[in-house]
């Protein structure tokens, strides 16, 4: 079948604003989006610029608006989104070039809430033992693949650049809840911070654009809790 894929791009060195450009393409109903893209820059113009990987929905490189929602270009069929298509970079972070954006504030809001197992007390002989019941309390957060699907659908996240975000509340959810770690105090002292937790808005965006079906605005609430829980 021929589709029509539109794409919005914007070369910062040269563009005085974004523009679309318009390819025909053949493709079958079962390509990937990711493999559409790839046809355009080998067959139409090497100089489309965008990120990806590993081409199975586990490096999170690949987040782009399609047809107006957050996916992975991996993890969408063409015949998921019909003949006409268009393709523009996540929403909420500057463009460096076509689709590719700066992920730098994003992953500073990551590093911010500490994801990394914190103990400082004594180690056992053998392992950290833990339940069953006490490592599925945070499995769900354990599927992240930072790959900025839920941030950037945030409409709190647009007008508050500034704002930590789904993400960063899902993994900072991995540790507070993880029976073995003793950092959660510290995790909920950021995320107590004005640009933190209390920002969200239940909005829900962020879950419905999650790629991996992570609960996201579930495991927000039940970090508040927590939080309030804790100040009682
Ligand atoms: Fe992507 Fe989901 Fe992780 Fe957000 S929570 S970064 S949407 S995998
Ligand atoms: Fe934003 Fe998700 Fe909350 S979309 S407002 S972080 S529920
Ligand atoms: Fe890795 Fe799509 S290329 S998630």
């Amino acid at each position: 079948m021929q589709i029509n894929v539109k794409i919005k791009r914007y070369n910062p060195e040269k563009d005085s604003r974004p523009y679309w450009s318009e390819h025909k393409v053949e493709a079958r109903a079962t390509d990937r989006i990711l493999d559409v893209m790839n046809k355009i820059k080998w067959e139409q113009d090497g100089s489309f610029t965008y990120r990806r990987s590993c081409a199975h929905g586990i490096c999170g490189s690949d987040a782009v608006l399609l047809n107006g929602v957050n996916r992975l270009a991996c993890s969408v069929l063409v015949q998921d989104l019909g003949e006409n298509i268009t393709i523009e970079p996540i929403r909420g972070l500057e463009v460096i070039r076509d689709l590719v954006v700066d992920m730098d504030p994003f992953f500073d809001s990551f590093k911010a809430i500490l994801p990394y197992f914190i103990n400082d007390s004594i180690e056992p002989s053998l392992e950290r033992l833990q339940t069953i019941e006490e490592r599925d309390r945070y499995d769900d957060a354990t599927k992240c693949i930072l790959c900025a699907c839920c941030t950037t659908s945030c409409p709190i996240f647009w007008t508050n650049g500034q704002y930590l975000g789904p993400a960063a509340i899902v993994n900072a959810h991995r540790f507070i809840f993880d029976s073995r770690d003793e950092g959660a105090a510290e995790r909920l002292n950021v995320l107590n911070q004005s640009n933190g937790l209390w920002r969200c808005r239940t909005a829900y965006n962020c879950t419905e654009a999650c790629p991996r079906d992570i609960p996201i605005t579930k495991l927000i609430e039940e970090v508040k809790r927590e939080l309030l829980w804790r100040r009682a």
